[in-house]
């Protein structure tokens, strides 16, 4: 197995474009804006677009935009020959001034700290929608969401599908579910062509739930049961969803949840990581018999399986956190069964 043992190498891998991605880059036509990229999973996912699009031959302009709270992460993305721009999406004049794309992908969101301003989360997570979906009227639009737009379910079934009603626990998915209903509305009043991108749990190394465990176990941490299941698929393969998914945008919406195909068993993750790193984990607490579990068949008939298995991510993960290699300090809080982040 070949291990990741640097930052560099980590960005390096996220950023790889498959041949698929390739693929789709030439098909596409016109430009690609990333707004909110200055996040997580922005900026890797701008820099596999953009490398997608030179392997595919395609000229064209790959634009990132958001507050660039960390201006670095700004500069290393113009480095690249991706254009930024600095911006608050929550006003509409700063909005109006970015050039239209064809294409764009919107990450931009709020969760953590949502119960201490659940105004700003649900301004961030609706006025920015809104301003974003009338600049953009005539872009195709993947629309990142999160499976927190369902309800909790029992743990013996497979997980929520897309056609399943809605039932979001708490203000945060509350508001994320506002988003969707957002460009739903200008899907219907302006033609705007959407994908609504259910995802759940992304793993990079550096944050993911594998990471949270795996952490803890090491440090000797007991382990909350008390959700004790869960959904996650590595981020280069959500941004390869993401940047593929600009092909079945349309109008009205359509839905895809996009995570890993396995429903993840908390304590054997966890025992797992205790045989990797020779000792016993700690665990805590019941299994309250419902978690937040999302079925992706769907997008693994329209898209292909994820590229990098379960067993590969828990084995990076083990190495990652056995080197001591940085993580971001930003824990999913996976064990929230209330909603309240
Ligand atoms: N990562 C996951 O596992 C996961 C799971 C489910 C759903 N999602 C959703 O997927 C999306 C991307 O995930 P992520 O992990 O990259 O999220 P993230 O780390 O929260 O990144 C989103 C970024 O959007 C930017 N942003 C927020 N408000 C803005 C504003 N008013 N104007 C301009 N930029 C703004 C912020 O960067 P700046 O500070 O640079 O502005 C923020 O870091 C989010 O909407 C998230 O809810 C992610």
């Amino acid at each position: 197995m070949d291990f990741i043992d640097s930052v560099r190498q980590l960005e390096e891998r996220l950023a790889r474009p498959s041949l698929q991605d390739i693929e789709v880059m030439r098909r596409l036509r016109g430009d690609i804006a990333i707004l909110g990229a200055g996040g997580k999973m922005g900026p890797s996912l701008a820099r596999r677009v953009k490398r997608a699009s030179d392997a595919a031959g395609v000229a064209r302009r790959v634009i990132a935009a958001s507050r660039f709270s960390d201006p670095q992460i700004a500069t290393e993305l113009q480095r690249t020959g991706i254009e930024t721009f600095r911006c608050d999406l929550l006003r509409r004049d700063e909005v109006s001034p970015l050039p239209l794309c064809e294409n764009v992908l919107f990450l931009p969101g709020r969760k953590f700290g949502s119960t201490d301003r659940p105004d700003l989360t649900w301004a961030i997570n609706t006025v920015v929608p809104a301003n974003v979906a009338t600049h953009f009227r005539d872009s195709r639009m993947v629309v990142f969401s999160t499976g927190n737009v369902y309800p909790l379910v029992t743990t013996g079934g497979k997980g929520s599908v897309e056609t399943d009603d809605p039932g979001p626990v708490g203000e945060y998915a509350q508001s994320c579910l506002a988003r969707e209903r957002v460009f739903e509305f200008y899907a219907h009043e302006q033609g705007t062509r959407c994908l609504l991108f259910r995802l759940n749990y992304a793993i990079d190394l550096r944050y993911g739930v594998l990471v949270d465990i795996a952490r803890k176990v090491h440090a000797g941490e007991p382990i909350d049961l008390t959700v004790s299941w869960f959904n996650t698929v590595w981020q280069g393969d959500a941004d390869s969803y993401a940047l593929r998914g600009l092909e079945l945008c349309d109008s009205p919406p359509r839905i895809l949840n996009v995570t890993g195909p396995e429903k993840i068993s908390v304590r054997k993750v966890a025992q797992f990581f205790g045989r990797a790193f020779g000792c016993e984990p700690v665990l805590m607490g019941n299994d309250c018999g419902r978690a937040l579990l999302s079925d992706a068949s769907l997008c693994e008939r329209l898209l292909g399986p994820p590229e990098i298995d379960l067993d590969t991510l828990l084995h990076w993960v083990a190495h990652w956190v056995e080197i001591g290699a940085p993580t971001l300090g930003k824990p999913t809080r996976f064990e929230v069964a209330d909603g309240r982040f």
